[in-house]
């Protein structure tokens, strides 16, 4: 699950599949495109969101998409158009690219939907941000 800081998005994307799958069999992960927050906490926000929804994210620490995610993950999904542009400009070949999809894609198909960034925004952002993903989590 890829934003632009890790901070905000994909760590409630992250903590969401997570609940949902068995951890036995899967791996999730999350990153920013940016480095700035690298080994922080998520937002506030985003962590008492997620815990209304009994899913802790506490333990999560910020880090950097890189071009070992690639070799790592079967699926990338960001959040918006944006993080697709600079997570493709790090893929090396066409399949790596084919990995990349936005998270909205699989309930909104050929829409382009985006999920808005939320960090400058008020809570409301947050509130929005776990109901877009729980929807496309639930159907992957
Ligand atoms: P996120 O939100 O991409 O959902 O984690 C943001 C967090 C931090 C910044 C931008 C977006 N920032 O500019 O620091």
């Amino acid at each position: 699950m890829v934003c632009l800081g890790n901070i905000c998005r994909s760590p409630l994307a992250h903590g969401i599949l997570e609940d949902m799958l068995d951890t036995n069999r899967f791996e999730v992960q999350s990153s920013g495109t940016g480095a700035w927050h690298v080994g922080n906490k998520p937002d506030p926000r985003s962590i008492e969101v997620a815990a209304k929804y009994n899913i802790d994210i506490t333990h999560q620490r910020a880090k950097q998409f890189s071009t070992y995610d690639y070799e790592i993950y079967d699926y990338i999904f960001v959040m918006d158009k944006s993080n697709y542009k600079d997570v493709i400009k790090l893929a090396k070949t066409p399949q790596e690219i084919e990995k990349v999809s936005l998270i909205l894609e699989s309930t909104h198909p050929g829409q382009d939907k985006e999920v808005p960034d939320p960090y400058y925004g008020g809570k409301n952002g947050f509130k929005h941000g776990i109901r877009c993903y729980i929807k496309p989590v639930r159907k992957l």
